[in-house]
C-alpha cells in the first residue's frame, strides 16, 4: 500500500495571520517523520465562499466547481492536521465553513490538532473542533500540539523556533496519526460509492 497522504490545513485566512508559520514548521516535521506524503492546504488560497451548495453534503451532488475541487482534495487525503488558533474561545469561521462543505470525504480519517494562542494555547478551539469532527465520523487523536503564548516561538524573521516539548508533541501526534491511519484506511468509505438519499 502507498504511503498515506497527510494534509496540514491552515485554519485561518486573515492577512498577517501566523497560521502559515506554524503549519510550515509542522509540515517540515511531518516530512522528516517519513510516514506520510504531506500536503499543505491553505484555506486562504482555496477561497471557498460561505457554503453555497443547495444539496446536503452527504448526498455528494455538488453543483459548484469549488466544491468539487475541495471534495477531490479531501478525498485523496488519509489523515489531517488542523492548524488553529482560538478566535473568541472557539475556532475560525473559515475552518468551520470548509469542514461543513463536505461529509463522507472526512469519514474514517484520523485528525490531529496543532493549536496556538495565549494562556490556553488554543485548546478551547480544539475541544470544539473535536465535537464537530466526530459528527463527520473523523477519528480525532488524543496526541496534540498546543502552543501557549505563541509569539515566543517565532523569531524576527518569522520562522518558528520550537522548544523540545513542541517537537516531541509533534512527533507523538504524527506517530499516532500514522498508527490510526493504517488501521482505518482499509475500511474508509470512498465517496465514489453510491449514496442513498434520505426520504
Ligand atoms: C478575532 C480574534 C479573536 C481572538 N480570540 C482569542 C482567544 O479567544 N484566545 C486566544 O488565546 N487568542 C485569541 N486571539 C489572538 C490569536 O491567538 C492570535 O491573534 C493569533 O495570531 C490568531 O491566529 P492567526 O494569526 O492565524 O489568525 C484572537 C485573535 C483574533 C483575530
Amino acid at each position: 500500500m502507498s504511503r498515506p497522504v497527510l494534509a496540514v490545513v491552515i485554519g485561518t485566512t486573515r492577512p498577517g495571520r501566523v497560521g502559515p508559520k506554524f503549519a510550515a514548521w509542522f509540515r517540515s516535521r511531518a516530512i522528516d517523520h517519513c510516514g506520510f506524503d504531506v500536503e499543505l492546504i491553505d484555506l486562504a488560497t482555496l477561497k471557498l465562499p460561505f457554503l453555497d451548495e443547495p444539496g446536503y453534503p452527504r448526498l455528494h451532488q455538488y453543483v459548484h466547481e469549488h466544491t468539487i475541487n475541495w471534495s477531490r482534495i479531501v478525498e485523496r487525503c488519509d489523515a489531517f492536521v488542523f492548524v488553529t488558533p482560538e478566535y473568541n474561545f472557539g475556532y475560525s469561521a473559515a475552518l468551520k465553513n470548509a469542514i461543513d462543505y463536505l461529509s463522507q470525504e472526512w469519514a474514517d480519517k484520523p485528525v490531529g490538532f496543532l493549536s496556538y494562542g495565549g494562556v490556553a494555547a488554543g485548546t478551547r478551539a480544539v475541544q470544539q473542533l473535536k465535537q464537530v469532527v466526530t459528527a463527520l465520523k473523523m477519528v480525532p487523536v488524543a496526541e496534540s500540539v498546543n502552543i501557549p503564548f505563541f509569539s515566543q516561538f517565532i523569531d524576527d524573521s518569522g520562522t518558528v523556533r520550537p522548544n523540545d516539548a513542541m517537537t516531541r508533541a509533534a512527533d507523538a501526534m504524527l506517530d499516532e496519526l500514522a498508527r490510526v491511519a493504517a488501521l482505518v484506511r482499509p475500511v474508509a468509505i470512498s465517496v465514489s460509492e453510491p449514496v442513498v438519499p434520505i426520504g
